[in-house]
């Protein structure tokens, strides 16, 4: 984009609202509650939270910062830091492009839940197999794809206007406030199942919040560590040129620390209640056995939840889904307009025809990974030992591997190549003070390059 062109978000309101609304999507309310299960709780939460203070914070400084030094699209901005390390941008540019298709596939199952509580077909969404079943089918998660794809076109074609700033402004309380709800509520389940075993809410919550060091194996640790790891990157939507980006839109006058812990704050916060609320309950319902489900965590224990609610939970169902199809837009609207602009860029084409070509492509690929769970079915191995099907291979090249390459390639660029410096004096230029300053230094130069390194060859099999 030119710098003529460049639009500017209104203000440090603005900014922080559009880059929580790309942070906030379904890597919290999907994702991040099915990995915690996973780990086993607590531990994993205790890495998260160490993580994003330390790790995720520097990441995110740097690509924002990157963004408002270099006033460039993630395409050309690394090259304008450094000429021989701008692969990094089209590497960057790479990743939302491979995520697209899969994320509007998943955007399909919640736009699919949410009618089916809108109609009063809640139970039948609680039995079991219902979710297996659903997507097997071929031709339902197609259509509800493509009618989520076309909802985000849409909204891309129209640019980011205020429309979704404003929307995101009223819906994002109200989606936290129906996340603390229904989390209360999940505590105080209890449930005794065929072999007569009670579990309850509570006991459900100290799995999910206090550390179990007991049986851990170094090993465990390590996966633990990864998992923690790897669901940041997606989660603060680092490592794919999207800060890169919004950073690029931001006044100079702005405090970017503070907007930065605050954009932090709030993707947390949100990931915190969202495992909060899907934790306990599916520990209560399907004991530790079950909280290994996977990524099917959230369309397979929630209608349980919202059953056991009686009448009133189809209310709460249909609402907390429609609260997820917002959170979802909101992402894939930012994971979108970057791919849509580097088009423009490249080969000078008019929105219009950019959209379409991004949305065509799109349709392909998102068609393809509905079809890979029945007609196109498969199981394969991945190198990092987990057992998937199209969607999980399409998530483990994106996350897996070429994040890590992106983000060890930034770390390479500011702490080695163009110093820690640069970033330090964009985010104080205003007189601002840094106060984890030297902790940024030493992340960005040697802890974050060596975790990452370790997060990429775990991913690929190494150990
Ligand atoms: N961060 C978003 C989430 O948590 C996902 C996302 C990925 C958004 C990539 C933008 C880009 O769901």
């Amino acid at each position: 984009m030119s710098e003529k062109k460049r639009s500017s978000f209104t203000g440090s309101i603005g900014f922080v609202l559009a880059a929580a609304g790309s942070a906030v999507g379904l890597g919290n309310i999907w994702r991040f509650p099915y990995l915690a299960a996973k780990d086993n709780g607590g531990l994993f939460l205790l890495c998260y939270l160490v993580l994003v203070v330390t790790f995720g914070f520097a990441l995110l400084t740097t690509e924002i910062a990157i963004g408002r030094k270099t006033k460039q699209s993630p395409l050309t901005a690394y090259s304008k830091i450094n000429k021989k390390m701008g692969g990094i941008g089209s590497i960057a540019t790479l990743v939302p492009v491979i995520i697209l298709p899969y994320y509007c596939c998943i955007g399909g199952w919640v736009l699919k839940y949410f009618f089916t509580f809108l109609t009063g077909q809640g139970q039948v969404a609680a039995t079991d197999g219902y979710f297996t079943s659903y997507i097997s089918e071929q031709w339902q998660p197609i259509i509800w794809f493509v009618v989520y794809l076309v909802i985000t076109s849409l909204t891309v074609f129209c640019g980011v206007n205020k429309g979704i700033e404003k929307m995101s402004k009223i819906l994002m309380p109200i989606l936290l406030i129906l996340i603390m709800g229904i989390s209360i509520y999940s505590l105080t389940l209890s449930y005794t199942d065929a072999s007569g075993v009670t579990r309850t809410g509570l006991e459900g919550l100290k799995i999910y919040i206090i550390p179990n060091f007991s049986d851990i194996t170094i090993k465990d640790f390590f996966v633990t560590l990864m998992d923690a790891m790897g669901q940041l990157f997606f989660s603060i939507s680092v490592a794919m040129g999207i800060m890169v980006a919004y950073g690029s839109y931001v006044a100079d006058d702005t405090n970017l620390i503070k907007s930065i812990n605050q954009i932090e704050i709030f993707d947390t916060v949100v990931a915190f209640l969202a495992g909060l609320m899907i934790v306990p309950s599916v520990y209560v319902f399907m004991g530790t056995e079950g909280m290994s489900a996977g990524p099917g965590l959230m369309f397979v224990s929630l209608p349980k939840i919202f059953n056991a609610m009686g009448e009133f939970g189809e209310i709460i169902g249909a609402l907390f889904f429609l609260m997820v199809i917002f959170a979802a837009i909101t992402s894939s609207v930012s994971i979108m307009e970057p791919i849509v602009a580097s088009f423009m860029d490249r080969f000078h084409l008019s929105r219009k025809k950019a959209v379409i070509i991004v949305t065509v492509y799109a349709l392909v690929f998102g068609t393809l990974i509905c079809l890979g769970y029945n007609l196109l079915y498969f199981e394969v191995k991945l190198p990092n030992g987990s057992v998937g099907q199209l969607l999980d291979v399409f998530d483990y090249i994106s996350n897996n591997i070429l994040m890590p390459i992106v983000a060890i390639l930034t770390c390479i660029l500011i702490g080695w190549v163009a110093k820690p410096k640069t970033i330090i004096d964009e985010v104080t230029k205003n007189g601002e003070k840094f106060r984890r300053k030297n902790l940024y230094i030493v992340m960005i130069k040697f802890l974050a390059p060596v975790l990452l390194f370790a997060l990429l060859l775990q991913a690929l099999g190494v150990f």
